[in-house]
Formats: structure tokens, C-alpha cells, sequence
């Protein structure tokens, strides 16, 4: 005699209908929220301000790698550009010894007039003649070398290779720095002399 369990068959119908109804079931409506890492990597990205030069990858959000690109072909280009400019640059003292001309210069003070090249300054000639002439800095930022040369414009008289101190006024009255004046004719000079 086959004997049947009333509670058990009733709980396995039910267990049944319940998982028949979450199958046809259309859910509670929830959905996962959105994902909006992006948006706010963008939004982050808009607010960090444009540069002129190459920034670190970990300060710039979105297009680093092409600024720094950008930066480093820029660098590129201006030493390219550097590299022309050094090997164009020249100046008096550069001029080759078979082309140098000699100029006669007349010193007031010293009262001796000597031959002076043209790719030597006025006070290195001086003091190759064994002359004790006043200077500081050598290179045009002061005026501790500076002369007069008598008849007008020194720069009629000379060349200037980076004089940083005199104006025009003063180069018309004849003044010079002598260490980094350079002849390009014969004249007359009184050391010692600034503006
Ligand atoms: S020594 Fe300074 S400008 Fe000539």
C-alpha cells in the first residue's frame, strides 16, 4: 500500500507555483547606476588649464602625452635653430689673420700713435704696447674702459661688439667702450674718458 505524505507533496506544489511565478515575475525594476567614471574624468579634464609647456603625465588629464609630444618637438626645433645661430655667429675679433686691415689710432693721453688691427680692441692694442689702461669688466657692461674718440660719432671710427652702456647721444660725442671696440678707421683718442 503506497502511503502518501499529504505535507510533503503540498510543500514540493508549492515550492513549484512559487518558482513558477518568480520565472514569469518582471522583477522589482532596479537597475545598477549608471557608470559615470568617464564623464567625470572629462569634466575634470575641461577644467585643467591649457600650457605652453610639456606637462607631467599625472598633471595632465587627457591629451599629456600630445603636449608633451608638442613640447619636445618644439625643443627640437629651437636647438636646431640654437645650433644655426652659434655657427653663424661671428664677430670682429673672428676675422682671419690674412684678412685683417690695420688702422692708424692717435692716444692723447699716452701721446704715441700706433697701428691697430681690426680684430683687436682698442684697449687690448694699448696694453700690448705696455700700456697700464683703466678697465673693469671687459665685456661692455660698465664704463670703466670707455674713451673719446675726437671728430664725431665713435661708431664712425669703430665697431662695437656688444657695448651695453652708451646711448646714441653719447656714441655721436665720440664716446667708446675700448674693450669691445673694434677700428675700421684712423682717428684720435683720449683714454679715461666716460660720459
Ligand atoms: S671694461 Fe667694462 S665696459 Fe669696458
Amino acid at each position: 500500500m503506497v502511503e502518501i505524505n499529504v505535507v510533503g507533496l503540498s510543500m514540493g506544489v508549492l515550492l513549484t507555483l512559487i518558482a513558477v511565478a518568480l520565472h514569469y515575475s518582471k522583477g522589482t525594476g532596479w537597475q545598477s547606476t549608471q557608470d559615470i567614471s568617464q564623464e567625470v574624468l572629462d569634466r575634470r579634464a575641461e577644467t585643467v588649464p591649457e600650457t605652453d609647456f610639456p606637462e607631467p603625465m599625472n598633471r595632465s588629464i587627457g591629451g599629456g602625452a600630445a603636449a608633451v609630444a608638442a613640447g619636445a618637438s618644439a625643443e627640437g626645433a629651437e636647438l636646431e635653430e640654437g645650433g644655426e645661430e652659434t655657427a653663424e655667429e661671428t664677430g670682429p675679433a673672428d676675422i682671419p689673420e690674412d684678412e685683417v686691415e690695420y688702422f692708424e689710432v692717435e692716444f692723447v693721453k699716452e701721446g704715441e700713435t700706433i697701428e691697430v688691427a681690426n680684430n683687436k680692441t682698442i684697449l687690448e692694442s694699448g696694453e700690448d704696447h705696455g700700456w697700464d689702461l683703466p678697465y673693469a669688466c671687459r665685456q661692455g657692461s660698465c664704463v670703466s674702459c670707455a674713451g673719446q674718440i675726437q671728430d664725431g660719432p665713435s661708431e664712425d671710427y669703430v665697431v662695437h661688439d656688444n657695448q651695453q652702456m652708451l646711448d646714441d647721444g653719447e656714441l655721436d660725442d665720440g664716446y667708446t667702450l675700448t674693450c669691445v671696440a673694434y677700428p675700421r678707421g684712423s682717428f684720435t683718442i683720449e683714454t679715461g674718458k666716460a660720459p
